[in-house]
């Protein structure tokens, strides 16, 4: 039998299909504290997140972002970020958090899906949500109820597994 944990864990697809419908302050609320949960670097807890519900700022953050447009129907945009100074571990903690978020949102009958960030994304996006050139802005989030099904699914793949030592072999695993 599967454990229920790798069960609650596949049952994270990225979902781009929105019913429109807005979330509770509740749902809001449990998402951002299961992102808070997530482990950090000497327990900085670097992140912050701005929760964007304004529908028409929802579809200007969507559409900014040249692969999140499918996001214009979400009933939240969750934008991770971090100070840029002074933590080496900034990207890994924000990484934590966002997949804790991912995560809880399949869990609780949400969908979404992890848009990724660089340097001319940002330009882009953080203007509109007011953020200062001090911070990183790490992950776009659309999280909405979903209007599309995806199976859960493994992604096991014993080539890329070794044990005590790496080993040259054929296979996807020897090029990551
Ligand atoms: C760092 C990162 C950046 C991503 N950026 C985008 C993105 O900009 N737009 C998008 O639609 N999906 C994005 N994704 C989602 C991936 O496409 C998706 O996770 C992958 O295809 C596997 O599908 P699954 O999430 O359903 O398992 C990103 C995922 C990660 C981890």
């Amino acid at each position: 039998m599967k454990p229920a944990v790798l069960s609650m864990l596949m049952k994270r697809r990225s979902i781009r299909k929105f019913s429109g419908k807005t979330l509770s302050k509740a749902q809001v609320r449990t998402l951002l504290e299961a992102a808070m949960c997530a482990p950090s670097a000497n327990n900085k807890q670097p992140w912050r997140f701005i929760v964007v519900t304004d529908p028409e700022l929802i579809r200007e953050v969507c559409l900014a972002h040249p692969h999140a447009k499918f996001g214009v129907d979400a009933g939240a945009v969750f934008v991770v970020f971090g100070g840029r100074e002074g933590n080496n571990h900034l990207f890994s903690d924000l990484g934590a958090a966002t997949q804790n978020l991912l995560l809880c949102a399949a869990n609780i009958g949400l969908g979404a899906t992890w848009c990724g960030m660089n340097e001319e994304r940002q330009k882009l996006v953080n203007p509109l949500v007011g953020l200062p050139d001090r911070y990183w802005c790490y992950a776009v989030i659309p999280v909405g109820v979903p209007a599309e099904k995806k199976p859960p699914r493994t992604q096991y793949d014993e080539t890329k597994v070794f044990y005590d030592r790496f080993k040259e072999r054929p296979g996807p695993g020897a090029r990551p």
